[in-house]
Order: C-alpha cells, then structure tokens, then sequence
C-alpha cells in the first residue's frame, strides 16, 4: 500500500528516491512519481509500474539533491498519472506526497475551490498542498502543522517547499515512516529495507510527530503543540542483503526455502533445554490465571495462523477462543472485560483494522497481545505487550514465512499460558516442545520435493477451479492454501471443512476441478477419506498433502507429497510447505507476476 522515499544531502537525488521506490515495491501500487528541488520543484509522474516512470526519467530527469517520490496504491480516484503523487500547490511551489486516506477531504476540498482552488486530480492528497499553501506566511513547519490541524484521516506524508530548500518535512498519524541517518545526509521511507542500503541508524515516527528532516540531521517536534521531541534513532542490524531476493528466481520462492531458519530464530531462546521462556511477552501468572475468554485477530494469513492454535488452545486452556476477522471483530461490539485477552495477529503490524480492533479491545478493557512481525510498528508500540515473531523482512505480497513463524509463536504463546495457568503438565509440555525443536529441519526436508510439486504444478496449471479441503486442523490450513493459490495465481480456489462438501459445493465437482485435500489429522483421516471417495466419484483428481504410509488414501491421490509426522497440533506448520510451493509453481508456469500480484498489497492500512 503507498510507499514513500525520500533523499537530502550532497548526491543527485533521483536515482535515490528510485532506488529506494523499488525496494518499496512489495507494498503494492499503481502509479509512481517523483518531485525533485532545484530552486523550483520538479515533478515527473507515470501510472503503472516503476519502470514506466524510470523510462521518462531516463529521456529527462529533473536533478537536484532533494528529491521525495511515493508509489501510489489507488483509493480515491484511478490508478492515473493525474492522479498519482507528488501533489503541488497552484504555484508549483509547495508539494506532498501521503500515505493513507483524508477522511473530511470533501468538504477540505470544497472550501478549497470556494477560495479559488482548482484541483488537478480526484485525490484526497491534493486538499494537502492547498491547505498548507492557505496557512504558508513564510514558514513551512507551521503552515503544515496548521494544514494538519485541520485534517481527519490516517496519513504519512513528506513535504517539499521550493522556498525552503534545505528542508524535508515527514508527518506520520496512523501510517508508518522511517527516517535514516547518515554523514551529510538523510533519508525518508516507509520501511526499513529502503533504507538499509544506505544507513543502519533509523529514526522510527511515531503518532504525532513531525520530523524537519535537514542533510545528515532531524529535528522532532509534536504536530499538534509544535514542542521538541528527543528520540534516538535505532541501528538496525539486519543483513542489506535479507532483504533482497538472494539468488532465487522471486522473493516468494525466497521466504519459501527461509521457514528452516525462521522457524528457527522464531523457537530461539524461547524453547530451551531449561523450558519454555516467554516472559518477553509481559504474561505473567497472575494476568493469565484471570483470563476468562480469548479472541485470536487478524486479516488475511494472519487471520489463518489465529485458525490453527484456536482449538488447541481452547482444549488446553478450558476457556472460549474465538478466531475473528479484524475488520468484522471491530464492528460487532464483542463481548470483552478485563478478563479477555485480546491477541492481534500482524505480519507488518500496521494493518488498519488490526489496529481498531487493538484499540478497541484496550478501550473495553481487555489486555491486549501483540504477534508481530515488524519490530517498532504501530501494533507493537500500542498492545500491552508483544512476541515477535523474527520472520524477517518479508517482500513478496503474499505471506509465506511469516506466517509459518505465526503459527510457531502463537503455539509458543499457548503453551506459555497453560504452563502459566497449571493446565499443562511436564511430560506434555516436554513432547511438544522436542516436537516444536525439528519442525526446521522437517521443513527443510519437505523443501527437497520442490522437483515433485513444480512437476504436479505442471499438470495443474491448465485448471481454474481448485477446492482444498481437510477436518480440523487440516481444514485450517486449507483456508491458508486457498488463499496462496488464489492471490498469486488467479485461480478460483476455496477452502471447504470436508464434510460440508455434499451441503453444496459437490454440486461443483466434475472433472475439470481438483481437489487438495490435506490429511495430516490421524483421528480424522477416515472421515477426510470418505469425503474424498465422494469428490473421485465424480471424476475430480486429488492432489494430497498426506502423511507417509496413509493406505488407502494414497491410492486416491493422483499426486500426493508426503508430510513428516509431528505432534498432531504442530502439522500444519508442515502441511503449508507444499501448498505454498505448489501456489508457486502454478503461478510461475501460468506467468503470473508472483512478488505483487494483481489488485493486492502487502501491507493494507486503510480499512
Ligand atoms: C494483506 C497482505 C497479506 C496479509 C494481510 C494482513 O492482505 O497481502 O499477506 O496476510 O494483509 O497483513 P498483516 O501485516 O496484518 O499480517
């Protein structure tokens, strides 16, 4: 979603900014553009992808060493050049570029034009540099904090003045913006990784603040009362390199064949030869034991890792755990006390309505828990307290490792409470945690059928109509197989609890669909089986995630990929592998742009 770079100091700043846009590509957008200052602004704007607007700057590149550009992600008004940032002022001189959506723009926008304004997109973003051109007297910092006062929404933006040259502005309310420092210069982005090729030492915004951003110096000051903020930047220790596609064809095929060190890194310090240590978390026995009722919240993958624990911690725990969709939670006025613990599950931890429903569940009164990804984000920062999940940064659109570490720190999570409430004993938490101590390598064997998945990825490519299915468990990370196969591969593709096949969708099944049915559940396998002989029976072919030596169901299977053994509430951190893949391999075959796929953002923070 939106993506914003900027550069000040003493180098040509375009090529910078660019540099920086395309590392920002994995959020998602549709048009690009960038303003560059040199006694007056320059913009040059292209909707489609970067290199749409590199070919015009590769006939005509405005120079300057201040630059800001932003990738715009369509919300008010089409994906148009017209429509995409940088926005100026009437004069040219005053230009912003933002993230997230003007809530009152309409009625900004039609003061505006009563004062003579004329508007040259149908975006929210351009009441901006109008408004601070209203307030403008000659300083910039205290037309935009004026400009903002006035202004409901979410937003991250930076702004240029061509009077005040040696100056970037960056505001954040709801969005996220980083600042890198470096000698003599300074950098503005979105995240972390576009800014890691050039500096380790990054400023992290907050709510509220408004960075005057000068070469190889910040300044902070609140936006709404203009006092100074002092806050260190942070070095940022991940390697440049982590968060580039490392050799493999796409960063998808790259978080794919990471799980073995994610899983890893997740476990580290936390499952130890002394036990299970999660005190990071804030949890301690008291808060636990008063622990009524639990609601797992996310969107998307997100929302698939909260499906997995929910059962097996209900089961152990012996209170209500309710598995919801952020943005349906946050609507629904649930039922929540100070005796609910509230955890939001996020991979980039600034999901818009993950976030309301932290807020939300804080307002009622419950404590919150934050499963996160992103160190710093606005979830981490906000929830009473935070395990991260150490996935890393993780480009493409589509979740992989992140989830994977979801999965393992929510089962870290779960066990940590029923330890801290007495309703786990030591034999059970030691089976679990030897269990939870080879998934890695589980993993990495499951990665050595790759060859076998893009051979059966081959054959499937010719279909459109893919049902997964599973019980249980299974049933869960079929919901997360769907959705990889669906959003990067465009087939229609749904998850189905097995026995509600012949409710409905049997009427579905001829032999032009596949289905994908996933069997790690030893209890529930007869029951999967039988509903499988029901799909075979009207000339659907299987593809089966299974376990070794399954029988008669392997004979169902015209391809099957075989699952090492685990505890039983742990498979489906392995059941995902080859679904992944198999997304994967479909998707590459079928041609499809894998690392953002059509219509879909990695990290959505409007509702
Ligand atoms: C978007 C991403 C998904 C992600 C979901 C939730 O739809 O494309 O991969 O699962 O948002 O994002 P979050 O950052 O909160 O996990």
């Amino acid at each position: 979603m939106c993506g914003i770079a900027g550069y000040i100091g003493s180098r040509e700043a375009v090529p910078i900014v660019m540099d920086q846009l395309k590392r920002l590509e994995y959020r998602g957008y549709d048009s690009a553009g960038v303003a560059a200052l040199d006694g007056d602004v320059t913009i040059v704007k292209s909707e489609g992808k970067l290199r749409s607007l590199q070919d015009l700057l590769s006939v005509d590149s405005p120079s300057g060493s201040v630059a800001i550009a932003h990738t715009r992600w369509a919300t008010h008004g089409g994906p148009t050049t017209r429509n995409a940032h940088p926005h100026a002022d009437q004069l040219g001189r005053i230009v912003v570029a933002h993230n997230g959506i003007i809530e009152n723009y309409a009625d900004l926008r039609r003061s505006l034009m009563d004062d003579g304004c004329t508007f040259a997109s149908e975006t929210d973003t351009e009441v901006l540099p109008h408004l601070i051109r209203r307030h403008y007297q000659g300083c910039i910092v205290t037309a935009l904090r004026e400009a903002l006062r006035r202004v409901r929404g979410s937003y991250a933006l930076t702004v240029v003045c061509a009077d005040e040259p040696d100056l970037i502005l960056a505001a954040r309310h709801d969005s996220p913006l980083v600042i890198g420092l470096a000698e003599g210069e300074s950098f503005l982005a979105s995240d972390i990784p576009a800014l890691l090729p050039y500096t380790r030492s990054v400023l992290i915004l907050e709510d509220g603040d408004l960075a005057l951003i000068r070469r190889g110096s910040v300044s902070l000051i609140r936006t709404a009362d203009g006092s100074p903020i002092h806050r260190d930047p942070v070095q940022v220790d991940w390697d440049a390199t982590s968060a580039e596609k490392g050799g493999f064809e796409h960063f998808m095929l790259k978080d794919i064949f990471e799980q073995p060190e994610t899983l890893r890194t997740a476990l580290r310090g936390r499952w130890t030869d002394a036990g299970l240590n999660l005190t990071e978390t804030g949890l301690a026995a008291a808060a636990a034991a008063a622990i009524r009722r639990i609601y797992l919240v996310g969107c998307g993958t997100a929302y698939h890792a909260g499906l997995v624990v929910a059962s097996t911690w209900e089961r152990r725990l012996r209170v209500p755990v309710t598995v919801e969709v952020a943005s349906e939670f946050r609507y629904r006025e649930p039922a929540i006390d100070d005796t609910t613990l509230v955890v939001l599950i996020s991979q980039s931890g600034e999901t818009a309505d993950t976030l309301a429903a932290l807020r939300l569940a804080s307002a009622a009164g419950a404590r919150t828990q934050a499963v996160v990804n992103v160190v710093g984000s606005t979830l981490s920062r906000e929830a009473d307290g935070v395990l991260y999940t150490q996935a890393g940064p993780e480009i493409c659109v589509a979740s992989t490792k992140a989830y994977t570490a979801q999965v393992a720190s929510l089962s870290l999570l779960g066990l940590w409470l029923a330890e801290l409430r007495g309703q786990i004993g030591d034999a059970e938490l030691h089976r679990i945690g030897d269990a939870l101590q080879v998934l890695p390598s589980q993993v990495a064997e499951l990665l050595q059928q790759a060859p076998a998945i893009e051979a059966a990825a081959a054959e499937l490519e010719r279909f459109h109509d893919f049902f997964f299915v599973g019980r249980g468990l299974d049933y869960a990370v079929a919901q997360e197989g769907a959705l990889k196969l669906k959003e990067i591969s465009y087939r229609h593709s749904e998850a189905l609890a097995a026995g509600e096949m012949k409710h409905g969708t049997l009427a579905l099944v001829t032999p032009e669909v596949v289905a994908i049915a996933v069997a790690t559940q030893e209890a529930l396998r007869e029951k999967l089986q039988s509903n499988i002989r029901e799909v075979t029976a009207r000339g659907a072919q299987i593809f089966g995630v299974v376990p070794p030596d399954c029988g008669e169901l392997a004979e169902l299977c015209r391809w099957r990929i075989e699952v090492p053994r685990t505890e039983p509430e742990l498979a489906p951190v392995l059941a995902i592998v080859p679904l992944q893949l198999l997304a994967y391999y479909v998707a590459r075959i079928a041609g499809c742009e894998i690392d953002q796929p059509r219509n879909l953002a990695k990290s959505v923070t409007v509702e």
